[in-house]
Parts: C-alpha cells; structure tokens; sequence
C-alpha cells in the first residue's frame, strides 16, 4: 500500500482536501490516505515529527499544518516561526528519511503589494508580517532539503470547515444593519474545495517547483463582502467601505497580491473559475442545509 500523509488534515483546506484525495487517490488503486492534525502529531517537535513520517513511510507528504492568524502571528512571532517555519523542516527531514515528495501551502502574503500586477513565481518576495515571514521561511526550508517538492501558493481562502471571511460577514449581517468592509486591499478569494482539487490535480501530474493556484478573477474584500451579500439576498444590509489604517489590525497586509496563474494555465493547461462563480457555489451550499 502507498501512503499520503496529510498534516494539518483537519483544518479548513485539510477537510477539503481530504475528501478530494480520497476520490482521486482510490484505495483500489493502492493508495491510503493518512489524516494527522494536532491530535496526532505536534510538528514544532522535531524527534517525534521526524520519527513518525519516518516509521509511516509515506510516498508524499502534504503539509497544510500552520499558525494562520495573521494577527496572532504578530503578537507571537516565537510560535509564528515554531509552527510554520521549523514545523516545515521537521516535516521535511521527516520526508527525507523515507524519499517522500513534499508538498507545502503557502501564502501570497510572502509579497508586500507594491507591484501593482499580478504576483508571477519568480518574483522576489518580501513580506510585512510575522506571518508572512514565517511561511516564507517554511517555502525556504522545502527548496533547501527536499528535492522533489511542490510550493503552492494561493490566498483569501475560504470553505465549509473553518473560520473565514464569508461566513464573517454573513454572521454580522444577522446581528448588525451596517457591515464595514476594508476597500484597499485587492485579491483573488479562493474556494478550498478548487484549491484541493487542483492540488490533487499537480500531485497527480508529478509537478515541481512553486506554483500560483487561486480562482480566477480579482476584488477587494470590500466587493467580495458585497457579492457576498447580493447571492445571500441580504439587501437591505449597508455596507460601508473603510481603509485599512482606519481598521488597525497589529499585521500589515499587501494591498494588492493577485497571484498570477499563467504558469498554471501553461504548464498543466488549468484555469480556476471566477471567485463569484465559486463564491455563488459555496453560498448556495449554506442555504442548501440552513
Ligand atoms: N486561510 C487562508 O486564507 C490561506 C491562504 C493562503 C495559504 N494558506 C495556508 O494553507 C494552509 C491551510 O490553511 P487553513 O486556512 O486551512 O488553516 P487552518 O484551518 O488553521 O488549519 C491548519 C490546521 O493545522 C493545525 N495545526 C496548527 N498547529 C499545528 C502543529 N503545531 N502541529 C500540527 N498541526 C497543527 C491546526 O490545528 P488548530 O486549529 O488546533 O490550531 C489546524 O487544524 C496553511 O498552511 C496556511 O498557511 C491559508
């Protein structure tokens, strides 16, 4: 039996993703899907990080597992860096000692926003925050001990099976009749069910290097929080836009952090579907159990 082991299995993209593989890598076809989080495995720590993936002999290893609170990471840079850059390296020395591709999530926040167009793979990042930095050091750590590894970033994500911005705002627009959306920070919000089934669609096609994966199509949280608002037929519900000073978050974000997907489209001829596309598949899926 072959093995892919998925850390972090159990946050938003983890469940997600899981569920993916666990058609596209069918046990028939030899494959088990091994399915840790923080219950099973600590990655801050190394002895245990690097004997467990090595006594489970996986084929591939997926690594979603991270500190992802932008402001958290902020106020604790020491956990920041613990979890998601030497938590990479244990799993990746992990992955060494069985000859295991690793594949690592990453983040457009590894850019500053200065460039104005689309963020392509070759260009030099340069983060503003904790966070930022911390997943940055993790992409390093992979290029640097793993030669078979997939770096693939993407952003603004949200899914069924955790805290985010959707199902923010859906929850202040029963509890309030004016919702404050931030106007100056431009992105591409991503579905995790398209992240994972592009995921398992790179991993199938053997790909390398760092890859830019996100819907296609680019807003700012204040039109996505709109849109959000219009497909859940919440009209009367005033949404004004602020900047992101007058938010005051402890972490500087980049204002502009599209990720450029032509690699993806030339290399393994993909193309994700707008965000309002998938955005509107998501919304109706909520309403679908509510
Ligand atoms: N969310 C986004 O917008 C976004 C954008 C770009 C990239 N990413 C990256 O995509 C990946 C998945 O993101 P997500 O939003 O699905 O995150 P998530 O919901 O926070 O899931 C991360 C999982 O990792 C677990 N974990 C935390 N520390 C751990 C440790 N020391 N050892 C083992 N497991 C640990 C978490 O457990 P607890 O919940 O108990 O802490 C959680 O189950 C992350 O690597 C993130 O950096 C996310």
């Amino acid at each position: 039996m072959r093995r892919l082991l998925v850390i972090g299995a159990k946050g938003m993209l983890g469940r997600d993703l899981v569920d993916t593989l666990r058609f596209s890598f069918r046990p028939n076809q030899d494959w088990e899907i091994l399915e840790w989080d923080i219950d099973e495995i600590d990655i801050q720590e190394e002895n245990i990080t690097v004997t467990k993936i090595e006594n489970m002999k996986p084929q591939i290893v997926i690594n979603l597992a991270a500190y992802t609170d932008v402001d958290g990471c902020e106020l604790n840079e020491e956990k920041a860096f613990a979890v998601n850059a030497e938590g990479m390296r244990h799993v990746a020395l992990g992955a060494l000692k069985c000859n295991a591709k690793v594949v690592y999530i990453s983040t457009d926040y590894v850019f500053d926003g200065e460039k104005k167009e689309p963020y392509k793979e070759e260009d030099s990042p340069h983060p503003l925050s904790v966070y930022g930095r911390s997943k940055l050091r993790g992409e390093q750590y992979v290029q640097e001990l793993v030669e078979d590894s997939l770096i693939i970033r993407s952003q603004w994500l949200y899914g069924r099976h955790g805290k985010n911005f959707v199902n923010t705002i859906l929850r202040e627009a029963r509890e309030k009749k004016v919702v404050s959306i931030v106007d100056d920070q431009t992105g591409s919000p991503t579905y995790t069910v398209d992240l994972a089934t592009a995921i398992a669609d790179l991993i199938h096609r053997r790909a390398r290097g760092i890859f830019h994966v996100a819907n296609s199509d680019s807003c700012t949280w204040f039109a996505f929080g709109q849109t959000i608002l219009k497909l859940s037929g919440l009209l009367e519900v005033r949404v004004l836009p602020i900047s992101t000073k007058e938010l005051g978050r402890p972490a500087a974000r980049p204002l502009y952090s599209v990720l450029s997907t032509q690699k993806l489209r030339r290399e393994i001829n993909m193309t994700l579907r707008p965000w309002s596309q998938a955005l509107r598949e998501y919304i109706k899926s909520l309403f679908s159990v509510y």
